[in-house]
């Protein structure tokens, strides 16, 4: 028995990014995006045209921050008429910023409820989302939850309601060319961790694992290619497209216990969330031997061999875009490592992994971690 749910309207394409003119026809709206020059042609696009958008607001920083959202907040305070969309233009970054602010609005105490005193969220009647992807990674434009980071407490939060699925994904390959190759390659691995933690996951059902298995396999095979091709739209759409099934799978089942174990790599080494969270996926591919017959099945179909060599493969594969797969690469100490490992099996992402803490030890041993 299994259920499935994504109500997401994808509009896929090269030059598709000008559909956001139909979508946004007679409606009022706001946009958020990037500050960095790059993306400013996209408002101007909109500033200029007969239905400009009521502000446009540029202050995302990667990895939002309450303390930034709240300042956003203050700024659509003052926005006096209603405001039917929010028109996101950006990474994961954007897209989670703006439902931040299309869950809470104006309301700071709702947001500060929720991020400071673990109050579930209170979100009423939220502000529609179209979502204008930049990066091909987090899939944010498909899933109905928004990382919040508070950094002063060192602590990261999961947005997460039924109400905050955008209403279109708007994805356009040829608005990515210009994404640098760091940026490229940590993004790409995302979409390939979300992937995979979809199928070593007790909510996976066999939809969400045949999205999964059809995205690693783009990722596995035009990542490397991308990377010495940056301004391919054709391995770009191929990224994209990877990005579309890891987000139609990881939608239904959330992460498991490669993200779980990124987040204080990321909150206290500074590794970016791509890497942070994907180079675990060798280990936790050669500890699922044995473990779930079904999931090793899925798993070896991506590689199409064993998971002693589809580990291997997977290892190769990511040192081949220089990827760090070692605690003396990722400067973490080993004592604390085995503390995050202890926390991240208890918790709430490590939880949804179907696998064993004595499975992964040995696993990471044996692929050389330490
Ligand atoms: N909501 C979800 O389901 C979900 C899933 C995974 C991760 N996340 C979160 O998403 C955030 C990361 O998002 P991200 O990886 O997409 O990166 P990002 O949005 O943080 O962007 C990173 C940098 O890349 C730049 N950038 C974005 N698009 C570009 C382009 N086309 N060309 C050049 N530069 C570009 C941005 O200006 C920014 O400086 C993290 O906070 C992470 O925790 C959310
Ligand atoms: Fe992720």
């Amino acid at each position: 028995m299994w259920n499935y749910f994504n109500p997401v309207e994808i509009i896929f394409g090269k030059n598709r990014f000008q559909e956001v003119h139909n979508a946004l026809k007679d409606k009022s709206y706001i946009i958020i995006t990037h500050p960095e020059e790059i993306f400013k042609k996209y408002s101007d696009e909109l500033n200029t045209s007969s239905n400009p958008p009521l502000a446009i607001m540029t202050e995302v920083q990667p990895n939002p921050d309450y303390k930034d959202i709240l300042e956003l907040q203050k700024k659509f305070s003052s926005i006096k008429k209603n405001v039917d969309y929010i028109l996101a233009i950006g990474g994961g970054s954007v897209t989670d910023t703006a439902k931040a602010i299309a869950a809470f609005k104006e309301n700071q105490e709702y947001l500060t409820d929720f991020v400071r005193n673990k109050k579930s969220p209170k979100v009423e009647n939220p502000i529609k989302i179209i979502a204008v992807p930049t990066t091909s990674g987090t899939s944010s434009e498909l899933t109905c939850w928004a990382t919040i980071w508070d950094k002063e407490k060192n602590n990261k939060l999961s947005l997460a309601h039924k109400t905050l699925y955008a209403e279109k994904a708007i994805i356009d390959p040829s608005i990515m060319v210009d994404k640098p190759l760091g940026l490229t390659i940590s993004t790409g691995l995302d979409a390939l961790s979300h992937s995979m933690e979809s199928i070593w996951n007790i909510n996976a059902n066999p939809v969400s694992a045949s999205h999964a298995i059809q995205a690693s396999k783009l990722v596995l095979e035009n990542l490397p290619l991308l990377s010495k091709d940056l301004k391919s739209v054709e391995l770009r759409s191929n990224i994209a497209r990877a990005c579309v099934h890891a987000g139609l799978a990881f939608s239904n089942t959330k992460t498991a216990i490669s993200h779980n174990l990124s987040y204080p790599i990321t909150l206290n080494y500074g590794v970016q969330h791509g890497i942070a969270c994907s180079f675990t996926l060798p280990i936790v591919t050669r500890s699922m031997i044995g473990i779930d017959p079904v999931a090793e099945e899925r798993l070896q179909s991506i590689f199409n061999s064993n998971l002693e060599v589809g580990s291997s493969k997977l290892s190769d594969f990511m040192r081949s875009l220089n990827v760090p797969l070692n605690l003396n690469e990722i400067k973490v100490p080993v004592q604390e490592w085995n503390n995050i490992v202890d926390d991240a099996f208890l918790g709430e992402r490590g939880k949804n992994f179907i696998g064993n803490k004595e499975s992964f030890t040995k696993s990471a041993q044996l692929m050389g971690l330490y």
